[in-house]
């Protein structure tokens, strides 16, 4: 048998995970979270959650795969042989088809948002018609849908070519890359006229915004941020060697996401309120507010401005490939392992699936937008039905197993690296305390208020 790819060094390690964590929900979902949900009190929230639920889960993640070095329908399988756990790989294989199908739809409008800025550039001079551009880009049939196909061919290409050669080669040029350009970009949006305001939304917390809800998504979206409770960081996890401190790594990513949710926050808030747009604008925010601004700008400093907006589309556009291609990897994973399909075959039928449920999402801003499911239209509910139940579904399975059904001395092994780093027992009793208790527990009581709510 052909022998299994792993991760080459720690960086490589750190900058796969990174990419997988680092993406639309740090650049796009992140600030529109912020907006609708009251500013700096939420992101406070969001920073707890991030330490004491989503690591734990992320470390649970971890855990699995690399003690296993297998698929997510493999690692149950060989932890946990013959039991119902197989079910939860296979949901694992599943869910991340569907937030890739209209993940990929986002990354398309990055990717016409990135020829328009390359091309005529924005000289859109009013709110009005900015939207009502977005607004016509979303709604119209083929250029969503063929820059939707695009973005999903550069994800299978980069598949195609293996965890080596094809995804930590992409990351460790993309990732880098991507803070010199936010930071560029921050840079730029903190100098706008009538900045200081947005600097302010997200530095100040007016802490009586906080309510159920607002903590329900506090938490939903450091989920979403990091990845979590849908198989990514499991299969990404089996391909990091036995040496490799996962707890390191672990906590080397979350810092990173949440670096760089925080510089994206300020990147695009202080220009949100330059142009004198309602933070709660909701999913199409940095389509609107950075088109206006790039026009705006153009009326001084056309260089600098049409420089800018470049930079901005292909931060956006790298960020949603390295995060896409861990979604991909999932069924990959599965297909090659255990139904024994060969890498370009099980590429290819990712990308079919996929590629017919986005067309599906595409379409429900369009042709299909008085189609609804429970209420939603189909992109919201694919939306809503991963990053509100799979994601926090299977994070919870994903403790549950590693806090009750594996051996206390494996997940030991598995988080000291089997006995490699020096890790004091009070620091691991806290960490197996965070996942045995304290995040199953805090998960099901978000889990019922999504319910309730
Ligand atoms: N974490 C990614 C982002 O922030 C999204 C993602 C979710 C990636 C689930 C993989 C799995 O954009």
């Amino acid at each position: 048998m052909k022998e299994r790819e792993n991760f080459g060094s720690r960086f490589a390690v750190i900058m796969a995970f990174a990419g997988s964590a680092i993406g639309l929900g740090n650049i796009w979902r992140f600030p529109y979270m912020v907006g609708e949900n009251g500013g700096a009190a939420f992101i406070i929230i969001y920073l707890l959650s991030s330490f004491f639920l989503s690591l734990p889960i992320f470390l649970s993640e971890s855990v699995i795969g690399r003690r296993s070095h297998s698929n997510t329908f493999g690692a149950m399988e060989m932890l946990a042989p013959g039991t119902k756990w197989k079910w939860l790989g296979l949901l694992t294989v599943v869910s991340p088809l569907v937030i890739l199908s209209f993940y990929s739809v986002v990354g398309g409008w990055s990717l016409v948002y990135l020829f328009k800025a390359c091309s005529t550039g924005f000289t859109d001079s009013s709110m009005e018609e900015v939207s009502k551009v977005f607004g016509n880009v979303i709604s119209s049939v083929w250029p969503p849908l063929i820059f939707h196909t695009l973005f999903l061919l550069i994800c299978a290409v980069i598949i195609f070519f293996g965890v080596k050669s094809g995804i930590e080669k992409f990351s460790k040029i993309t990732m880098p890359l991507l803070f010199v350009l936010i930071v560029l970009i921050m840079i730029y949006s903190v100098n706008l006229p009538g900045a200081g305001a947005g600097v302010t939304y997200l530095v100040k917390p007016d802490f009586s915004k906080i309510t159920a809800s607002v903590v329900a998504a506090a938490v939903g979206q450091s989920f979403f941020s990091l990845s979590l409770g849908v198989g990514t960081i499991l299969t990404y996890s089996s391909y990091v060697r036995k040496d490799e401190n996962i707890l390191v790594s672990g906590i080397g990513t979350a810092s990173l996401d949440l670096l760089f949710a925080i510089l994206a926050g300020f990147a695009i808030m202080p220009a949100v309120f330059a142009a004198g747009i309602k933070p709660e604008a909701g999913p199409g925010l940095i389509f609107q507010t950075l088109p206006y601004i790039f026009s705006k700008m153009g009326e001084h400093l056309p260089v600098l401005s049409a420089s800018v907006a470049v930079l901005f589309f292909i931060t956006i556009l790298v960020a949603a490939l390295t995060s896409a291609i861990s979604m991909f990897e999932v069924g990959v994973a599965y297909l090659v392992e255990e139904r024994k399909f060969s890498r370009p075959a099980a590429t290819a039928v990712v990308f079919s699936l996929t590629w017919v449920l986005g067309i599906f999402c595409s379409l429900s801003f369009g042709p299909l937008k008085n189609f609804h499911i429970f209420g939603n239209t189909i992109f919201s509910f694919c939306d809503k039905l991963t990053s509100n139940f799979l994601m926090t579904f299977g994070g919870l399975l994903f403790t549950i197993f590693v806090g009750w059904k594996m051996p206390r001395r494996d997940v030991r092994d598995e988080i000291t690296s089997g006995g490699r780093s020096s890790l004091g027992v009070h620091t691991f009793n806290f960490v197996y305390f965070l996942i045995k208790y304290l995040a199953p527990a805090a998960i099901v009581l978000i889990f019922i208020s999504n319910l309730i709510l």
